[in-house]
This record gives structure tokens, sequence and C-alpha cells, in this order.
């Protein structure tokens, strides 16, 4: 599998909810590296294309009108299998039967309002991680200095 990249998004129910800190630490406790990180309002028009996959699903404005609610951070992550990894510790996608020491159990509230995004493969990983950052704002840092 090797070294992979993958995008996170904490959810506006999660910032608003003050646990912004809280799921970055759950990132970094899991071993999974943060080499790009920003807090950004959501256009109307970047959400719809960003879950542009889901247009002809009935729950498709009702989620752009979430992600567009209030900030979101992006988080660009990288680790050995990075995009499993991620999706294994948010949980799935419906929080109300998501377990407790997942992101979404411990933060989300519902199907929609479930705190958190990751990238569910490589080809999106790399278009998601486009979608929000360009080359300048990723890093790769040293494992550890001096
Ligand atoms: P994500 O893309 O955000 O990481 O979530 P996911 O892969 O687990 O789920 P996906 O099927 O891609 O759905 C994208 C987001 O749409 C909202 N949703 N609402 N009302 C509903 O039935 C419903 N189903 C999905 C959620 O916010 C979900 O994360
Ligand atoms: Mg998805």
């Amino acid at each position: 599998m090797g070294v992979e990249r993958t995008l996170a998004i904490i959810k506006p129910d999660a910032v608003a909810k003050n646990a912004v800190g809280a799921i970055l630490k759950a990132i970094q406790d899991s071993g999974l590296r943060v080499i790009g990180l920003k807090m950004i309002q959501l256009t109307e028009q970047q959400a719809r294309g960003f879950y542009a996959v889901h247009k002809a699903r009935p729950f498709y404005g009702d989620l752009v009108r979430f992600m567009t609610s209030g900030p979101v951070v992006v988080a660009a992550l990288e680790g050995e299998g990075a995009i499993a990894r991620w999706r294994d510790l948010m949980g799935p996608t419906d929080a109300t039967k998501a377990p407790k020491g997942t992101i979404r159990g411990d933060f989300g509230s519902d199907v929609e309002r479930n705190a958190s995004h990751g990238s569910d493969a490589p080809e999106t990983a790399r278009v998601e991680l486009a979608y929000f950052f360009n080359a300048a704002e990723i890093q790769a840092p040293v494992e550890a200095l001096p």
C-alpha cells in the first residue's frame, strides 16, 4: 500500500462544537501526519462542486446547505495506508451507528451532521487535495529534528 495522502474535512457541526483540536489530536495520536491545514468558509459553488458525485441524490441540497452553514477545517494527511486509516478512524457515515472512539461516534449527530469527511480512494484523494491545496500549501515535514 505504501505512504498515501488523503483529504480530511472537519465539518461545520464539529467546528461549531469547538472540536477542531480534539479531532486533530485524534488524527495525530493515530500516527497520521498533518501536512496541510486551513480553516475556510465554503461557498455554495465550492460545496456543490466538491460533492458533485452526489448531485442526483435526494440529500444533495441539504448536504450543500450543511457544508456551507459555517467554517470547515480542511487538512491534508499523510501516512502508511492513510486513506483507509482515516476512514476507519472516522467510523461509518451514519453517526448514530458509529462506535464511541471514532470521530463520528464522538462528535457527529446523524447521517448528515457527521463531523468529518475522508477521501475514499487514491484518485479521489488526489482530486480532493488539489481542490483545496496548491503545492506550496502542502508540506512534507522531516521525521524529527536533531
Ligand atoms: P464523506 O464523503 O463526507 O466522507 O462521507 P461518506 O463517504 O461516509 O458518505 P457519502 O455517501 O459520500 O455521503 C457524503 C455526505 O453526505 C451526507 N449524507 N447525508 N441524508 C442522508 O441520507 C445522507 N447521506 C449522506 C453526509 O454528510 C455524508 O458524509
Ligand atoms: Mg464520500
